[in-house]
Order: structure tokens, then C-alpha cells, then sequence
């Protein structure tokens, strides 16, 4: 299909261009005209969506997801991470890196679910692993049952048949080994981040000099920051080369700090994420995570002793928070859902930009941010309302 948007005004990483054309031809974006310089194409057969002036944003890019509007990726039927694809999709976020604790069944049936993904779905680009190897310590809401050592046979017996699959792995790289695996995971190029840890402030730099690239959740399951001890996070916010990546829900993160975060990181290096478990979308209500029983009830996901147990927040709803919270521009906001995190796991030659030879994945929002329409791969799909 070959479609013809009109009249829209493209969110792009640098700046917001109004009137413009997007000339889409099968599943990528091939052109982007200016105003007054699509008339041409009118006649040749392309399906025209006149979008009056609405804004169109690349779709959003969550690369840590658990679960979404009562499904997540723990369930475990066949293909069971797919339905929950099916309804992301029409959140707005148009793939994602499929995030679990370390469990072979649900990491195998998430690989069985890659290949024939349609459409219809948002897209699984690959696992976003949290841990094995992270710190007992610093668990906060994964099971300890899924806590490993590092050592090379375990790594070569469970994790190198499947690293092709983990775009990301989260690791404490305080613990013994740390270098090893950063080693091992490099080499099967997978990108790591650092979390679930109580790394020292050298700790953490000696990690990223060996190539840990990224934060998991900051300041969440991490010792807090210390005024006469540096540490993770002092060398996370200071180092220009780290990702970090942000929960902007209001709730796992003041909006001080996210202020604070924006000041010292800027927009080119913050990853606004979720961390959405399957309460998500819901406004209250008690659900499962693999088992672990948790309430959602002001916003929060708490599981049964009070901690929080993952965000309902959508990404979208993380884009809008971060300018109701922060200074940040709206191409900025926007950046940090789109184009940083496809940067942040080198994807951004195929999509978190509106640019030819992308993917044409894209979101059609009104002058509110109101969701309307959301394109996957070339193909429309209207959101209802919920
Ligand atoms: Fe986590």
C-alpha cells in the first residue's frame, strides 16, 4: 500500500515542520515535502490521509516493557507475548524490547513469538533482559529464584544460544565476573546496561569504560545518591556517554529530579521508558506479575509490601509528563521516546525518525496530544476511544 499524508506537521528530532507531506510506499517512509509540493502525487494512485494540520511523530520506541492493558510477557501460553503487542500498538508505542527477570521458559517463548509478527502489532525488536547477573541485593521486585552467578559455562550453556535475541541486559557490574560477561555480551552485541546494583562510583565507571553503554531505571534499584559518596548515579549523571533510562510517571521519580536529570543528562541522552507491567492501562484494579500479586491504586503498581512493582504509565503518557514536569521542548520529548532509545540499541537507521528509508511507523496526535491514529509499517489504524 502506498499512502499520502497531507497537511501534517512532522515532529523531527531537530526541529517541528508544518504543512508538510509524507509519501509513504509499502513499508517505509520514501519522501517528505514541504508545503505546496505534493500536488502531483495526488493522481497516482496513492491512498491520500489528509491530516489538517495534526501532528505526526515517529512511533514510539519502549525498550523497557513488561506488560500492557492485562497482558505481559509472562503469560505462558504459545505466542502469548503477541496479544499484548496487539493492544501496545494502539497505545502508540509501535515496538519495544520485550523486558523480563531471567526465566528460560518465558525467554524462549518470547523468541518463539518473533518471527510472522504482523502488522497488527507492535513490534518485539528483540529481549531486554534483567539480569541474571544482577545484585541480591538490589532485587526490588524480581525474583530472587531467577538470580545467577556469572561464570563462562553458565553463560555459554544458557545465554550465548540465545544472545543473538538480547538487544539489552541488565547487569550489576559491581559483581564478580562483571568484566568477563561484558566481555561475552559485547561480543554477541548485545548492549548493556547497568541496574539492580549497588556499584560504587568507580565501580560504575570502570563498567562503563569496558562498554556498559546505558541505566536502568536511575535511581531505582540503586543505592540513592550521597553527598560525601559518590556513586553509580553521580558517575551515570556526570558521564556524557551513559543513557539513562527514565520512568516519568511522577511516581518513581520526583519531578525535581527528573528536572534535575534533565539539567546534567540533556534530551540526547535520557531514554524515557516504562517499565509497564499488565495494570497498565487500567486505572485500579489487583493483578499477577508472574505470580507476584500487585495492586494498582493512585497511579502506583505496588506489590504486597509496599514497593513498587513497575508503572501503569504508557509511553505517550511519559512524553506528555515530561512537559507537564520539565522545561523540555516538544520535539525534545519526543526524541526521548523515539530517536534516543532506537540510538541507545543502534537502530536508528531504520526507525525513531521520520526520515526517508525509515520504517514508516508513525503516530497522527492532535494539537493536544490526543492520540488518533497510529501507522505501522505503511498500514492506518484508528484509535478508539477508551
Ligand atoms: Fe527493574
Amino acid at each position: 500500500m502506498n499512502l499520502l499524508i497531507l497537511n501534517a506537521r512532522l515532529i523531527t528530532p531537530e526541529r517541528i515542520l508544518t504543512g508538510y507531506s509524507l509519501l509513504i510506499e509499502k513499508t517505509k517512509i520514501k519522501k517528505i515535502m514541504p508545503p505546496g509540493r505534493s500536488g502531483g502525487l495526488k493522481k497516482k494512485g496513492y491512498i491520500l490521509l489528509d491530516v489538517r494540520g495534526d501532528y505526526v511523530a515517529p512511533g514510539l520506541i519502549d525498550i523497557h516493557i513488561q506488560g500492557y492493558k492485562g497482558h505481559d510477557v509472562w503469560e505462558k501460553r504459545p505466542y502469548s507475548p503477541r496479544d499484548m503487542s496487539r493492544k501496545l500498538l494502539l497505545s502508540g508505542t509501535t515496538s519495544y524490547l520485550a523486558t523480563t527477570h531471567y526465566d528460560e521458559g518465558v525467554i524462549n517463548n518470547i523468541i518463539r513469538s518473533l518471527p510472522g509478527q504482523s502488522r497488527e502489532e507492535s513490534e518485539i525488536l528483540g529481549l531486554h533482559l534483567e539480569g541474571p547477573f544482577i545484585n541480591p541485593r538490589r532485587l526490588g521486585m524480581i525474583p530472587g529464584r531467577s538470580i545467577r552467578k556469572f561464570s563462562r559455562e553458565f553463560f555459554y550453556e544458557h545465554i550465548a544460544p540465545v544472545s543473538k535475541r538480547i538487544k539489552l541486559m541488565t547487569i550489576a557490574p559491581e559483581l564478580e565476573g562483571a568484566a568477563a560477561l561484558i566481555r561475552e555480551l559485547k561480543r554477541s552485541g548485545t548492549f548493556i546496561s547497568m541496574g539492580h546494583s549497588r556499584a560504587g562510583y568507580q565501580e560504575a565507571i570502570d563498567g562503563f569504560n569496558l562498554g556498559i553503554s546505558q541505566v536502568t531505571h536511575i535511581f531505582n534499584a540503586m543505592e540513592p545518591l550521597h553527598h560525601r559518596e559518590p556513586n553509580a548515579i553521580t558517575a551515570a549523571l556526570l558521564d556524557p556517554r551513559i543513557y539513562v533510562q527514565v520512568i516519568a510517571d511522577g511516581i518513581h521519580l520526583h519531578p525535581a529530579v527528573l528536572n534535575m536529570i534533565l539539567k546534567l543528562k540533556g534530551p540526547d541522552r535520557i531514554i524515557l521508558i516504562t517499565d509497564a507491567v499488565k495494570a497498565a492501562g487500567f486505572k485500579k484494579g489487583v493483578f499477577f506479575n508472574d505470580g507476584l500479586k500487585v495492586k494498582l491504586e493512585h497511579g502506583a503498581v505496588r506489590g504486597p509490601d509496599g514497593s513498587l512493582a513497575g508503572s501503569s504509565l504508557t509511553l505517550l503518557e511519559a512524553v506528555k509528563n515530561m512537559m507537564k514536569f520539565t522545561s523540555v521542548s516538544l520535539k525534545d520529548a519526543f526524541k526521548m521516546a523515539t530517536f534516543v532509545p532506537a540510538s541507545s540499541i543502534r537502530i536508528q537507521k531504520k526507525k525513531g525518525e521520520i526520515s526517508p528509508g525509515k520504517d514508516a511507523d508513525l503516530i497522527i496526535l492532535d494539537h493536544n496530544l490526543k492520540l488518533k491514529k497510529v501507522v505501522k509499517s505503511g498500514e492506518v489504524f484508528n484509535v478508539k476511544k477508551n
